[in-house]
């Protein structure tokens, strides 16, 4: 067969243990899983009401242009209604994005470690991918512009980045955009927007205006707690916007998926009280860091990256054996730390004191 070239040295995704699995495998009554940096507080209870009650024609395609998202939030963002393009997940738009730009003969830089979808589907589109490892865990962006040439199609930046939750400063973000050539992508992955505090974290949107060349990506998978139904966005210009939607198939979100996005935007008293329990449990995380001497990056997301006294591998599986499901940094190039989702409070207590009886067993001193 035909098979891209690509692919011949690529591996599908292998998602982690499910809550179930861990639980037959351990023979645990209970499983607690703080790897995906999913909403540990699910959805805002008005959604859940609002699913009950749904009535939905099921034999009748989705509106392949979400307009009744589209418009409310094109009021929410303060943009118009065709800078916006709505993918099932933002991982779809990703994928739009590399189809759309990326193939043989182009490139595309990307931070390591970061998100891995962004270099996946461009290595899949045939580019070549050019990594530039992070420096104290944030994009190094000088690296990215001596990486520049006259190939280069698609710029990614993940802010807050994945793994590691550090955000890409203002002023740095804006001198970066204004030494892009025109003609290359800046896409700026915000899947945890809704998680950031900093004050000085910069305006996207405004930069999208300034820019013409940038894109942002959003997502209702994280704070919103939809990650079941996938819906992803990204607000650019209408040039780019008309672009990428040529590459999107025309039914791509399920009416249900829009139906609850569309509730969701309603609710922004949930999102603020999942942004301030999210503080509050990640003060604890830090506090337990520096109480044990271990190394955590600084973190504008809903998950902290932290060191482990034993090989990222056995930490995790020590974790697991204990019910607790974290992503080992060794799948996530980075050794020796552990990726953990801020839990509540009670999955957080529970889950420092597997922590400790990890640190105790490899025999450190508290
Ligand atoms: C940085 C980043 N971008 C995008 C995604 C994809 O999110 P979704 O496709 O659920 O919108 C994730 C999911 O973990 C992520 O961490």
């Amino acid at each position: 067969m035909h098979w891209r070239k690509a692919l011949k040295d690529m591996k599908p995704y292998t998602p982690g243990k499910s809550i179930e699995e861990v639980k037959e495998i351990y023979g645990l009554t209970d499983a607690v899983k703080l790897a995906s940096n999913e909403n540990p507080y699910g959805t805002a209870p008005a959604v859940q009401e609002y699913f009950k009650n749904m009535s939905i024609n099921f034999e009748v395609y989705p509106d392949g242009y979400a307009g009744v998202l589209r418009t409310k939030m094109a009021a929410k963002l303060g943009v118009a209604e065709d800078r916006l393009i709505f993918g099932s997940g933002s991982d779809e738009l990703i994928v739009i994005i590399a189809r759309a730009l990326l193939g043989p003969g182009t490139n595309s830089i990307v931070a390591t470690p970061t998100f891995p979808q962004y270099a996946h589907h461009a290595e899949i589109e045939g580019a070549q991918v050019k990594e530039i490892p992070l420096v104290d865990g944030q994009h190094d962006l000088n690296g990215f512009l001596q990486a520049i040439d006259a190939n280069t199609s698609v710029i990614w930046l993940c802010s807050p980045n994945n793994p590691t939750g550090s955000i890409i400063n203002h002023e740095d973000l804006v001198d970066f955009l204004g030494k892009i050539p025109e003609n290359i992508l800046v896409v700026i992955d915000e899947a945890y927007f809704e998680y950031i505090v900093d004050p000085n974290y910069v305006n996207t949107i405004d930069l999208v205006d300034q820019f013409h060349n940038v894109i942002v990506l959003r997502t209702f998978s994280k704070a919103y707690g939809l990650a079941a139904f996938r819906v992803g966005y990204g607000i650019s210009n209408s040039e780019i916007i008309t672009n990428l939607d040529i590459v999107r198939s025309p039914f791509n979100i399920t009416t249900t998926s829009l139906q609850l996005a569309e509730a969701a935007l309603e609710d922004d008293s949930f999102i603020a009280m999942c942004r301030k329990l999210n503080r509050e449990q990640m003060d604890r995380f830090k506090e337990f860091a520096e109480e044990n001497n271990l190394h955590v990056f600084d973190s504008e997301a809903n998950f902290m990256l932290i060191e482990v006294p034993m090989s990222a591998t056995e930490a995790t599986e020590k974790l697991l054996g204990q019910g607790y499901i974290v992503r080992s940094g060794d799948a996530l190039g980075v050794p020796g730390y552990i990726r953990v989702t801020i839990g509540t409070k009670s999955q957080n207590d529970g889950f420092l004191e597997a922590f400790s009886s990890l640190i105790e067993g490899a025999g450190l001193e508290k």
